[in-house]
């Protein structure tokens, strides 16, 4: 079907506007029983009653029926690793061994171009099979990694973050850059893919532990240069990682200071994991609006801790949800709030399946400052919508037959539902599902 065909998806339409506050905010969403999306051209250009956006419809319009299942947007993944896909389900101690047991090693095979493009199609096959239309995503620290990763972005017509890992120490040879090498192809990586279409850009260096001062000051350059860009990086993980970053950087305040330190931080920084954090780090988080990304199913993998969100969201900081495969175990955004939501009951903040679902894409999408893009249903965003049926297996079927309400429907695809419950994922208007 060529882009100009308008598309008519009719279904049980569900968008958020702000996260709820309670099982009860009905404020904070859009909910239409008999509602359909109009599409043309990659966007989504209107939304509503099915009968009335039909009024609106071109008589060529292609209509597509899902009901009785949900349309919602696409979920968002704030925090992967592309090249980590053989390294997901592999049997490791904690996040240093983990790393040069087994990711190290895996990220080296991706000096290989072929072997970067052939795992790229597996991990955006993984990625749509599940319903995610947009991830932000570690490449190697190898230049053919990147444009492995954007090309099947491109080819998929995805709107898709990620740059190359930077790290020039405290790592394998093959896995290493250099201050300069890695400011030079990060700049040249970035000046070829952001803004290229659907894709953007996010200085990555890897932590503190795998960078150089050098090395941080480059990275806090580029994003200088090209503020548009994101910057990513992982802190406060793990005991040993931590008490190994303060050896390596004595002079810094504490482990947020280094990225302070260095300029790294801001409303485009996605600091992923932030489990065991200072109060002083709280305060620069929240002054600098960077954001704190949870990785539920890695946080439980590798034995790293609880993600406190109260903390975090009490002491005004933004936060996003992640699957962090391959420290991850899963790629489905529904088996990660299931698994976050695991997290917060141990801690007595468990969350109400409205914010969850507004979390994974709404919230998602603010915390990457693109929902006006993505994340939501609206008028005038791209087209990247899925369609949920929360009746998908036979344990799912057996209890959604007792489910009476939208939010014991969700609470149901959280807590059993994977790819399996996924439909279709249309990708810019287009189904992608297995395509
Ligand atoms: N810290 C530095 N690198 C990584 C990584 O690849 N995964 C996780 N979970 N933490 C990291
Ligand atoms: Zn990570």
């Amino acid at each position: 079907m060529d882009n100009k065909t308008e598309k008519l998806l009719r279904g049980r339409l569900l968008s958020f506007k702000s996260s709820p506050t309670g099982p009860n905010d009905t404020s904070a969403y859009t909910y239409e029983e008999d509602g359909a999306l109009l599409i043309r051209d990659g966007k989504i250009i209107a939304n509503g009653i099915y009968a009335e956006v039909l009024t609106a419809a071109s008589p060529t319009a292609q209509e597509v029926d899902h009901r009785p299942h949900l349309l919602l947007p696409g979920l968002i993944d704030t925090h992967i690793h592309f090249p980590q896909a053989q390294v997901i389900a592999s049997w490791a101690d904690q996040l240093l061994d983990w790393l040069n047991d087994y990711t190290f090693p895996a990220e080296q095979k991706f000096a290989d171009k072929v072997h970067g493009a052939r795992i790229a199609k597996g991990f955006y096959d993984a990625l749509l099979a599940n319903g995610t239309t947009t991830a932000v995503a570690y490449c190697s620290s190898h230049p053919n990694s990147v444009d492995a990763y954007f090309e099947e972005a491109e080819h998929r017509g995805m709107l898709m973050v990620g740059g190359k890992t930077m790290m020039d120490r405290n790592a394998p040879d093959a896995l290493c850059d250099t201050a300069q090498s890695s400011y030079d192809e990060s700049k040249a990586l970035l000046q070829k893919w952001h803004g290229r279409g659907r894709t953007h850009y996010a200085v990555t260096p890897r932590f503190a532990i795998t960078s150089t001062p050098a090395q941080l000051e480059a990275a806090g350059a580029l994003l200088k240069e090209h503020p548009g860009c994101h910057l990513q990086t992982h802190i406060n993980e793990n005991h040993n990682e931590i008490a190994l970053t303060r050896e390596l950087y004595p002079e810094a305040a504490d482990y947020l200071g280094i990225y302070e330190d260095f300029g790294l931080l801001g409303p485009k920084t996605l600091l992923g994991h932030c489990i065991h954090m200072n109060e002083r780090e709280l305060g620069v988080m929240k002054d600098t609006g960077s954001v704190a990304v949870f990785c539920p199913t890695s946080n439980l993998f590798l034995g790293s801790g609880l993600f406190d969100k109260a903390r975090l969201e009490g002491a005004g900081i933004r936060t996003a949800i992640a699957t962090d495969v391959g420290g991850g175990t899963n790629y489905s955004m529904l088996r990660t709030l299931d698994e976050g939501y695991k997290v917060l009951q141990l801690q007595r903040q468990r969350r109400h399946p409205l914010e969850t679902f507004y979390w994974a894409t709404k919230g998602n999408a603010d915390a990457l400052s693109l929902s006006d893009r993505i994340g939501t249903l609206e008028a005038g965003t791209d087209a990247d919508v899925i369609v949920l049926d929360a009746g998908a297996t036979q344990p799912m079927a057996l209890r959604m037959e007792t489910v009476e309400t939208l939010s014991e429907e969700l609470f149901l695809l959280q807590t059993l539902g994977d790819d399996r419950s996924v439909v279709e994922t249309y990708v810019a208007g287009e189904p992608r599902k297995g395509a």
